[in-house]
């Protein structure tokens, strides 16, 4: 993989994250009052949102994987989301080696659709992982990109007949069954293909329900994902008299965004009752940190849960899969834009030049970001920083501390990197931001801005 040059002289942090020293010299205007309820936040706080290693150059403007986001703005234009490679590869890393480290029969399989690029693809295979893929098109995508079918883990609550023809011909390794309809399709598929058995989950809904936003909790009884556990029981019955389909286990994701650990422990439990199986999927689910009050617990506490019950209630010798896909990217993606005005309240309209068609998690779940002024880094007063969208809900931040933005200035955003790009749109015409990762002072994009051109390329005439 190439990266573009650098110059070595513009890639000296002066500060470094977290690092002890006189706040206010480093940050002038940090520790100032924010207004509103939260606490004024000074830039070493900030920094603890982005990419592990983003620091601050000579003149203060941010740096991520060394790179200062004034020359990725110069590259690359605005908006862009930039991904810390860096960071990317040593959180796969720290999930795989510390899922290996307390259950050695395991595997995390990336759950894709957090991030769904070629590129973000490659490099968590090429970190060793598998893929979890919901559909034919993240299907295709991490064939694309070289993921080893074997370790594909094919999801969908309403799976096509198509689907299923691209998982079974692709040699997908697991096939997790949803629900009957499943089974029945599976079944004639494979038989068409002398010789071949699928392996499958079963994916069972425990009624069980974590603190996290409704539109994303998916284990309570009525989901529409999964099986109940009687029902589950019958299909897992069903299954084992099967002679095309390989039962190998059973799965359960209970939501995402979860910051409380009961509920997976929980869910572990529920799948112990449905009897020894080869492989158990717990899923994933693990809540990422958006903001200075979000503390969820660490990938190393999350194991710890997952591990610890397992080792109660699940055979010694199963294999434990697992899918984080927000807790794995979030914290690997920064999104940057350019201010395009500025209008007077008692908070600052602080209008940029992307939004809700970059970035759809505020309108749809209410995530609350922070953010800051990219070349003066933390402190100054609460702002409403806001999209280009046709629509009052487009908000990137609803209150949030800017040091005196003005046109111009560039912003980021930090804690992007899951579920921004996969949902990304064009709404009004907006040409969805090029993805650019950074590493070690260089950078390359990996998916390019679209043009107007893409806009029109299925219009017909
Ligand atoms: N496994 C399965 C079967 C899933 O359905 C999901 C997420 C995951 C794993 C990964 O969960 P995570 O570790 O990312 O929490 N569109 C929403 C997120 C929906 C998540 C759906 N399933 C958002 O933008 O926040």
């Amino acid at each position: 993989m190439s990266f573009a040059a650098v110059t070595p002289a513009a890639r000296q942090p002066t500060t470094r994250t977290l690092t002890a020293g006189p706040v206010g010299a480093r940050f002038p205007g940090a520790g100032q009052p924010a207004g509103g309820a939260a606490a004024a936040r000074t830039g070493d706080d900030l920094l603890g949102l982005f990419p592990p290693g983003t620091a601050l150059d000579g003149e203060g403007t941010l740096l991520i994987g060394g790179v200062p986001v004034t020359e990725l703005a110069e590259t690359y234009g605005t908006p862009a989301l930039l991904v810390d490679e860096g960071a990317l590869r040593a959180r796969a890393r720290r999930y795989a080696d510390g899922l290996a480290a307390r259950w050695p029969n395991s595997r995390v399989a990336f759950a894709s659709k957090a991030f769904p690029c070629s590129a973000v693809y490659r490099v968590l295979a090429e970190e060793g992982l598998g893929i979890d893929v919901a559909g034919g098109g993240e299907l295709a995508l991490a064939l694309a990109a070289g993921a080893d079918p074997a370790g594909l883990v094919v999801h969908g609550n309403a799976k096509t007949e198509e689907e299923l023809r691209l998982a079974v011909g692709a040699g997908a390794g697991l096939v997790v069954v949803d629900g009957f309809d499943d089974i029945d399709r599976l079944e004639r598929i494979v038989a068409e293909v002398p010789g071949r058995a699928q392996g499958v989950l079963v994916r069972v809904t425990p009624d069980i329900r974590p603190d996290t936003h409704a539109a994303v909790a998916t284990g309570q009884a009525g989901s529409k994902f999964g099986l109940p556990l009687p029902q589950a029981r019958e299909a897992i019955a069903r299954l084992r008299g099967s002679d095309r389909l390989r039962l190998d286990g059973v799965h359960a994701h209970v939501g995402s965004q979860i910051t409380d650990l009961s509920p997976f422990a929980r869910a572990v439990e529920a799948l112990a009752e449905l009897g020894e199986f080869a492989v158990y999927d717990l899923g994933g689910g693990l809540g990422a940190r958006y903001t200075y009050a979000d503390r969820p617990p660490s990938v190393e506490h999350y194991l710890d849960t997952l591990v610890e019950t397992a080792g109660m209630v699940l055979p010694a010798g199963a294999r434990i899969l697992i899918e984080p896909g927000r807790s794995m990217v979030a914290e690997a993606g920064v999104s940057l834009y350019r201010v395009v005005t500025v209008k007077p309240d008692v908070q600052p309209v602080v209008a940029v030049d992307g939004g809700m068609g970059d970035n759809l998690e505020v309108s749809l779940y209410g995530q609350r970001f922070e953010a800051t002024v990219a070349t003066r880094v933390g402190g100054g007063g609460r702002c409403r920083l806001v999209g280009r969208h046709c629509e009052s809900g487009d908000v990137l931040s609803a209150g949030v501390p800017l040091r005196d933005p003005r046109p111009g200035d560039l912003v980021a955003v930090p804690a992007t990197g899951a579920y921004t790009y996969a949902l990304s749109n064009n709404y009004n015409g907006a040409r969805r931001p090029p993805v650019v990762f950074c590493r070690d002072g260089g950078h390359r994009a990996v998916v390019r801005r679209e043009s107007y051109e893409d806009l029109m390329r299925r219009d017909l005439p």
